[in-house]
């Protein structure tokens, strides 16, 4: 288990470009293990190599569906069709949720971690974690395209 800090929002890291990845050695799979003893320890369903403070291209994805651990390496989403309007959050700031429109259907081509290209289709939450996990390797958050912050109202929570 090598479980590392994850970066907060606010932090300029989570701003910057990744550099695609290169090369296919002990490094990246090291990371790879790492980013997922991260994800797994932190109760997420994914997480950027920059969540980390790594600027490459890499992301892991456990959306707990047939799929099991997605590593995904220099991704590009290549298709996306359909709507789907719900909250999403980030490790990167816990507790806090926006309503955010994702595409519903979404295709990704990427390297797996031998280097060998392979394509990945995920519905739903999947499409909406591909779609919220690449945005991170640009820089990109979810609260620079959410409609709305959810706020939880005190009475519901008092009803829990
Ligand atoms: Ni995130």
């Amino acid at each position: 288990m090598a479980v590392k800090e994850i970066l907060k929002f606010g932090n300029e890291t989570l701003r910057k470009t990744c550099h695609p990845v290169q090369k296919f050695n002990l490094r990246l799979w090291l990371l790879l293990r790492d980013m997922a003893d991260t994800m797994y320890e932190a109760e997420g369903v994914g997480l950027a190599a920059p969540q980390i403070g790594i600027l490459r291209r890499v992301v892991v994805i456990d959306v707990q569906d047939d799929h099991g651990l997605i590593e995904l390496i220099n991704p590009e989403i290549i298709s996306a069709e359909g709507e789907q309007a719900g909250p999403e959050g980030c490790l990167s700031k816990p507790g806090r949720q926006g309503y955010v429109v994702r595409p519903n259907k979404v295709t990704v081509r990427a390297l797996d971690r031998h280097g060998k290209p392979f394509e990945i289709t995920g519905e739903g939450l999947l499409a909406r974690a591909f779609c919220h996990e690449i945005d991170h390797l640009d820089g990109k958050l979810y609260i620079d395209v959410e409609d709305h912050e959810i706020v939880q109202d005190e009475e519901e929570d008092a009803d829990e």
